[in-house]
């Protein structure tokens, strides 16, 4: 096994054990000293409002022990949470909160910024524009403000309104040629047919929309207004779906997503009101996107004249941490848009984005497969390294920064490759012109109330941002430690299951359904002889029921913490569906679609950030823990004859 150094990760969080308390509270308590400061600075004459008596007044006593009750009795529920902070667990996307992201935030709260504009967030814009800047540059993007088609991002509430955030801006940009067309606008490039307009592939909306600033600024403000307004009118922002597609005789479009994405990509479509039906799924081979299955949809598509509005790869689905062939999508991309079947091209590395600070460099030069793997026992795959060089491909990305980015929660971002075209998801129909107006790019993108799903927003979760890209710069030697920390749980994790597995193969048998791409690792269990899908799910729930936290008992009852999935045929691909099954001594027909309690298979998931999987205080890592504690588990149930009635 190789080894990993943890030192350098040392400083960078509350600790399990809290043994980084003293560094974070003296951090909390200077930064709260200097907010208040800064508040008797603001106007030094000014007399204190609150008498220094006050607190010696009934009201002021009723209020504060009132206060003081409710918090302790906050205090104490919250002792029920889940520990997220422990190496123990190893349930869900989520785990301690790096100390440079949680003091930002902590410090930020007290000034209460709102990152709707720069009126009401002078400071904290800036640094989500920032921040934005920080993340497009790990995944390759222009990041160069100083660049007319450098890339922008901004944060989000989480992943799910980054796919929102995504489909808004795939369904400006494709609707903005047929407003042209439709309004009059003479532009090279311009179809004259919606249906040719609408099947532009992104690059040449972009070059249109750039086209449309030029032709504006070149217009005396009359003639200018005039058409705007024209242009407007044919929008789908002011026509809504319905308008806009009877209007213009187009069907409306389809979004095209692998059976692996997350629910958000069904809300999504439900938001943007689409309809779930136009959402399809595309059936993958071992959990990842199946190009051919994709290509054909897509020949499918073309035939009917269906359009399509996007098509998203995985970056890190959320059950088994596999990762899309990001290049080999855009290459499929492109053959599309030679065809003309143009449509936008989504990322969703909510969970695997900051990954990609394995590949980079200090400098911001790509490491090579090679390097990266080096380090490794068998990460990356070239497919890996293959979607991490796509990742710059795409029209825009989710990336969440409460995933792997180790940030509180309230923190998703959305990236899109050229920050002229976000003036299209501009309430006020100043839009684009802007684009082209001066200022420079944190002047220009200074309200983002204008472009974002939210209004009114946290500052203080996009200072925790800045400042933590900051501390731990987004490349393989900072950041990318704790990247490193989690391949390295997964990879162990995967050398201690195999050991499980051999060692409980007289009860059970088990298997690691799907080798994962990086640190999400899902194992299935099934008693030995047991042909019934029924029993084996029921069995994994009982394992599952042994591995939460149960409000009922208390936490310290539950030696480890983790989550269940499960395994659909539609997903897996019927080659792996067959070799799952066999593997786990079932028979090939053992599933049963009318069945909701046998149509899949519940597996147990873990999700492998927690850097400190590997110490070895306790006498063995935690992961070895874990597996002697599932050995444990596994026999006992094993044991307990089922009632007949089960
Ligand atoms: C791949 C992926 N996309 C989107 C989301 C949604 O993110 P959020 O829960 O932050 O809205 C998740 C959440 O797990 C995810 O794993």
């Amino acid at each position: 096994m190789s080894t990993f150094d943890p030192t350098p990760l040392f400083p960078c969080f509350l600790g399990p054990y809290a043994e980084n308390d003293g560094l974070l509270e003296s951090l909390t308590v200077e930064f709260l000293r200097d907010h208040v400061y800064w508040r008797r600075n603001l106007h030094p004459e000014d007399m204190p409002v609150i008498p220094t008596g006050a607190n010696r007044g009934r009201a002021y006593l009723d209020f504060e022990a009132r206060m003081r009750r409710e918090l302790h009795q906050l205090s104490a529920a919250l002792k029920r949470s889940i520990p997220f902070h422990s190496p123990r667990y190893i349930g869900h996307m989520v785990s301690d909160l790096l100390l440079p992201g949680l003091a930002a935030q902590m410090l930020a709260l007290p000034y209460n910024p709102n990152n709707v504009s720069a009126d009401a967030a002078p400071v904290t814009i800036r640094m989500e524009l920032q921040a934005g800047l920080q993340l497009a540059a790990m995944v390759g993007y222009p990041a160069d403000p100083a660049d007319p088609a450098c890339a922008f991002g901004h944060l989000t509430s989480g992943g799910t309104l980054a796919n929102v955030q995504g489909l808004r801006l795939a369904l400006a940009m494709k609707a903005f040629p047929v407003a042209l067309l439709r309004a009059g606008v003479a532009l090279d490039g311009l179809p004259g047919d919606p249906r040719e307009a609408y099947a532009l592939p992104p690059s040449a909306q972009r070059a249109l929309v750039l086209a449309w600033q030029d032709l504006q600024a070149s217009m005396a403000p009359r003639e200018r207004r005039h058409w705007r307004q024209a242009v407007e009118s044919e929008r789908v922002e002011s026509l809504g779906l319905a308008g806009f597609h009877a209007r213009s005789g187009l069907a409306i479009p389809v979004v095209i997503a692998p059976s692996t994405a997350h629910y958000s990509w069904s809300k999504g479509a439900k938001m943007l009101g689409l309809g779930r039906d136009q959402l399809r799924l595309v059936p993958g081979r071992s959990m990842r996107l199946d190009l051919d299955a994709l290509s054909t949809l897509l020949d499918g598509l073309a035939r009917d004249d269906t359009p399509v509005l996007a098509t998203v790869g995985v970056f890190g689905s959320t059950e088994f941490g596999t990762i899309d062939p990001l290049d080999r999508l855009a290459d499929l991309r492109d053959a599309c848009a030679a065809r003309g079947q143009g449509f936008a091209l989504h990322a969703d590395a909510a969970w695997g984005g900051y990954l990609a600070t394995l590949f980079r460099d200090g400098d911001g030069s790509e490491r090579s497969w090679a390097l990266v793997r080096s380090e490794f026992e068998a990460f990356p795959s070239r497919e890996v390294h293959g979607a991490v060089q796509g990742l710059a491909r795409m029209d825009s990305i989710t990336i969440d920064p409460h995933k792997l980015g180790y940030l509180p929660y309230g923190a998703g971002a959305f990236l899109c490759r050229d920050q002229r075209m976000i003036g299209l998801l501009a309430e006020g129909a100043d839009y684009v012109f802007d684009g082209a107006a001066s200022g420079d790019y944190f002047e220009r993108h200074r309200n983002l109330g204008r472009y974002i799903p939210e209004g009114s927003k946290p500052g203080a979760n996009a200072a925790a941002a800045y400042v933590t890209h900051r501390v731990l710069p987004l490349d393989w030697t900072h950041f990318g430690r704790l990247q490193a920390a989690s391949i390295h749980g997964a990879e162990a994790f995967l050398e201690e299951a195999s050991a499980f597995i051999d060692r409980i193969a007289p009860l059970a048998l088990a298997l690691v359904p799907f080798q994962p791409d990086s640190n999400l690792v899902c194992l299935a269990i099934n008693p030995r002889g047991n042909t019934c899908v029924r029993r084996l799910n029921r069995f994994m729930r009982a394992l599952h029921a042994a591995l939460s936290a149960d409000p009922g008992r208390t936490l310290q009852q539950g030696e480890y913490f983790g989550s269940i999935t499960t395994l659909r045929p539609d997903a897996m691909g019927a080659a792996d569906t067959a070799r799952v099954l066999a593997g786990l001594g079932l028979d090939a027909d053992a599933l049963d679609a009318d069945d909701d309690e046998a149509d899949r298979l519940v597996v147990l998931r873990h999700t492998l950030m927690n850097p400190f999987l590997l110490d070895e205080g306790n006498g063995s890592t935690y992961l070895a823990g874990y597996f002697a504690f599932l050995e444990r588990l596994v026999a006992g149930l094993v044991a307990v004859p089922e009632r007949a009635d089960a």
